[in-house]
């Protein structure tokens, strides 16, 4: 939960109830006036002449109401938009199809946002590439990622425990699995998970001396939500049928090459690591629907991603 659901939660729970009365009133007079008044025999119709005072009342105690209703909803947005003094920044990007988190250290942290509960939050939003949008319902938070500027929403969790990020705004093939969880931790725990920030040792494992570059790049492969285009493990697959980008399992040095729009390569190490950091220098033949996202990343992430797609074989 963060301060964000709370005016939210009400304002949706007095508009419901507000509308709930008056559709009963409105439909009990509704059925009383249609008894009192059916036909009836011997009695005529007479023409109702105007009634001036009946008619403003009717206009104007709605539009009362209405601004009413306008300013319940509008209070909720105003806090959501204003960020408190001294928030922590943090930058969400959009691409399709994962979502990246970077905090004030420069780390980037794939599909994952840990917060401290009580802590004022700023998120900084866009996009890679297509409109997404940025959704938490525990918080009742939701903004547009679009590409080319930025959005913002500001907000204080204020309970600790998992939520989740969910992409509400339509973005292709894997928009339902544009997931990330959200760990709010109390301020002890984020205290441990904030030592890890700016020095950020290979994950994988434990102890993580005896982590591989395999191992951190399968982590990575993961966690920057490559399976939902090149399918778990990389196999070209999800469920079934042809998955939005290559098959990369025995994709390194595969005999007789690979076959680009441009003509036949060889899949080497510096063909994978520059499918990484600038995906659409080459595209593969029958896979010219879809433009990868760019990934900034950091040298050794690089050669570790390099390692595990070198290391899926058949
Ligand atoms: Cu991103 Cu739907």
């Amino acid at each position: 939960m963060a301060d964000t659901a709370p005016p939210i939660d009400k304002a949706y729970e007095f508009i419901f109830w507000f509308s709930v009365v008056f559709f009963v009133a409105v439909n009990v007079a509704m059925i009383y006036f249609v008894m009192k008044y059916k036909r009836k025999k011997g009695v005529k119709p007479e023409p109702t002449g105007h009634f001036m005072k009946l008619e403003l009342f009717w206009t104007i105690t709605p539009t009362i109401f209405i601004f009413f209703l306008f300013h319940a909803g509008f209070t909720g947005y105003i806090r959501n938009a204003t960020a408190a003094e001294g928030a922590t920044e943090i930058r969400v990007r959009g691409k399709k199809w994962n979502w990246e988190f970077e905090y004030p250290t420069g780390d980037r942290a794939p599909s994952e946002l840990t917060l401290e509960v009580n802590r004022p939050y700023k998120m900084i939003i866009s996009s890679d590439d297509v409109l997404h949008s940025f959704y938490i319902p525990e918080f009742r938070m939701k903004r547009d990622a679009v590409p080319g500027q930025y959005s913002f929403i500001a907000f204080t969790p204020t309970v600790a425990g998992d939520a989740h990020v969910f992409c509400a705004e339509y973005c292709g093939n894997s928009h339902s699995g544009m997931l990330a969880s959200v760990k709010v931790l109390p301020r002890e725990q984020y205290k441990e998970w904030q030592k890890t920030l700016g020095k950020k040792p290979k994950q994988c494992g434990t102890p993580p001396a005896e982590c591989t570059n395999e191992l951190w790049g399968a982590e990575l492969f993961q966690k920057n939500g490559c399976p939902t285009c090149h399918g778990a493990g990389g196999v070209g697959e999800i469920g079934g049928s042809k998955s939005p980008g290559p098959r990369l399992v025995g994709l390194f040095m595969k005999p007789g090459g690979e076959m680009m729009t441009t003509g036949m390569i060889t899949p080497d190490e510096n063909y994978i690591r520059e499918s990484i950091l600038r995906p659409n220098a080459k595209t593969v033949n029958g896979y010219t629907t879809v433009q990868m996202p760019t990934f900034v990343m950091k040298e050794d992430q690089v050669d570790a991603l390099v390692a595990y797609v070198k290391s899926l074989k058949h």
